[in-house]
């Protein structure tokens, strides 16, 4: 049996589930490899415009890594297992296509972390998020410490962290972890809809505007500046920039 369930529409929107219910998709070392592995694969796949992950069931999008693994585990396995989750949330966070993370019921600890190396967080009203990991003695690994910071502000991500306190999709939605919140049953149709906006639009034009911000956001500003000019000047080499332009300027755009 796959850990990760996937479809792709006619619209080049990729559907991943992490498919693990049993274990509220808790992700370990199996789960984390395939996601890594499909991730890598995805990247090269021209026709793959938008990537959706979320969690199979009602009830998690992931619990985080496996509590009953780490456990037993000693501090060399737990720097490898440390080292895996994070090429997993690098490898997602630096994929050329843009990311939603459909988060549909609890994302704790590494999945809360996988939602972090998103680009776009929505939440269904089930979901909760949080970094509980200090309750098991140990700091977010999986990225955590260091994305949540960038996104919800050093003081907001000091509390959730030190406290382990999950929280709820409207406050989540409120301190900006997430983009917005839906109603449960519709949270898969408001992911979608957003991702065929997206992939309506020049997938170079998408994919050189994640990477300036990516990379600038772990740069200064005057070197962020020339990331966004090669960015620019990479897209005029391109035929699909010029044929949007000139259809704008004939007035022929459908
Ligand atoms: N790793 C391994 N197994 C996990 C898990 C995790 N992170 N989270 C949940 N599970 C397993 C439970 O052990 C249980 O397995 P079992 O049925 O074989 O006993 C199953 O998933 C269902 O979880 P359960 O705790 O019974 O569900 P609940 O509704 O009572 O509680 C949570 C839900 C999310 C509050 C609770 O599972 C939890 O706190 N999980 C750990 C979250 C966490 O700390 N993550 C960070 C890890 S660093």
């Amino acid at each position: 049996m796959s850990f990760i369930l996937t479809s792709t529409d006619e619209n080049g929107i990729c559907l991943i589930k992490i498919n693990r219910p049993d274990k509220l998709n808790a992700m370990n070392i199996e789960v984390a490899n395939e996601l890594i592995q499909l991730f890598q694969k995805i990247e090269n796949d021209e026709n793959i415009k938008v990537i959706i992950i979320t969690g199979v069931g009602d009830k998690a999008f992931s619990a985080g890594a496996d509590i009953e693994y780490m456990s037993k585990i000693s501090a060399n396995q737990s720097e490898q297992y440390a080292k895996l989750g994070q090429l997993l949330t690098d490898t997602v966070e630096n994929i050329k296509q843009p990311t939603i993370a459909a988060i549909n019921g609890f994302a704790l600890g590494g999945g809360c972390e996988l939602s972090l190396s998103c680009d776009i967080r929505i939440a269904s009203t089930k979901a909760r998020m949080g970094q509980p990991e200090v309750t098991l003695g140990v700091p977010p690994g999986w990225g955590g410490t260091q994305r949540l910071m960038k996104i919800i502000g050093i003081a907001k991500s000091k509390e959730l962290i030190f406290t382990g306190r999950l929280v709820k999709a409207d406050e989540a939605k409120i301190i900006g972890l997430v983009n917005d919140v839906v109603e449960h049953d519709m949270l898969l149709d408001r992911c979608i809809t957003l991702a065929k906006t997206i992939s309506a639009n020049s997938s170079m034009g998408v994919r050189m505007s994640k990477l300036a911000i990516n990379k600038g956001s772990n740069a200064d500003l005057n070197t962020g500046l020339n990331i966004e000019l090669l960015a620019w000047r990479n897209c005029f080499t391109h035929e699909d920039r010029k044929n949007r332009m000139v259809e704008f300027v004939n007035k022929s755009k459908k």
